[in-house]
């Protein structure tokens, strides 16, 4: 038994004397655990790098790095234009008379207050990386090494449970349930399958 933990930690050490890149791992982590379908795990790789820079340089402006974060994703999102659209256009449609965009930027402040307390130790760990004086690429792996453990499906799923609960309506719900599928496999959320009332 204790050669295997010596076996994993000698693992672990190697992993980290070569610099496994945590920002590629939570892009294959996104694919492969959590179940997003919409992007593949390089394109998400490119949307992280793409925001990274605001990440390092203002981690506390939220209001920046959403603006960011959004502008990345369109940016690079260009061979996904015509399904982004069309996903667009028919949850409109299960929504109406509301819309999508604007619902989001509702959801944004209570969804902000359910991640708030893994975001903020996320959010730490740059700061203090930066104030020790490490730069922007060794701080954000370690970021990225946090946000990885953190995220986990049981924790996808904690959040996506409560948000359901206390911020959609029995319609909403159903509008989300039946366009999902075309971002993530939600088999095996249990938020997939509340009842409203
Ligand atoms: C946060 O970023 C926004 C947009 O870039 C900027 O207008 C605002 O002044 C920043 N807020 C702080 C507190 O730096
Ligand atoms: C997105 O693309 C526009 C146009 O090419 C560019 O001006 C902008 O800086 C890009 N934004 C990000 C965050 O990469
Ligand atoms: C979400 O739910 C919380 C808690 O009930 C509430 O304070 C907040 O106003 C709701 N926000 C939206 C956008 O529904």
């Amino acid at each position: 038994m204790k050669i295997h933990v010596a076996i994993a930690t000698l693992i672990l050490l190697i992993q980290n004397a070569l610099c496994v890149d945590n920002r590629a791992a939570m892009a294959t982590k996104c694919v492969n655990t959590l179940g997003i379908t919409f992007y593949t795990a390089a394109q998400l790789q490119t949307i992280f790098s793409c925001a990274d820079p605001q990440l390092y340089a203002t981690p506390t402006n939220t209001t920046a790095m959403i603006s960011v974060a959004k502008d990345c994703i369109i940016n690079n999102s260009g061979s996904k234009a015509l399904a982004a659209l069309s996903l667009y256009t028919n949850i409109n449609s299960c929504l109406s008379p509301d819309d999508i965009l604007t619902l989001a930027e509702e959801w944004a402040t209570p969804l902000t207050k359910l991640t708030k307390t893994l975001t903020n130790k996320c959010i730490k760990k740059i700061k203090t990386c930066k104030a020790a004086g490490t730069g922007q690429e060794a701080c954000l792996q370690k970021f990225y090494a946090l946000a990885k453990a953190g995220i986990t499906k049981a924790y996808v799923n904690k959040i996506c449970t409560k948000f359901v609960k206390q911020n959609l309506s029995k319609a909403q719900y159903a509008c989300g349930v039946k366009y999902a599928p075309q971002i993530m496999d939600i088999t095996g959320y249990k938020c997939a399958t509340l009842t409203i009332s």
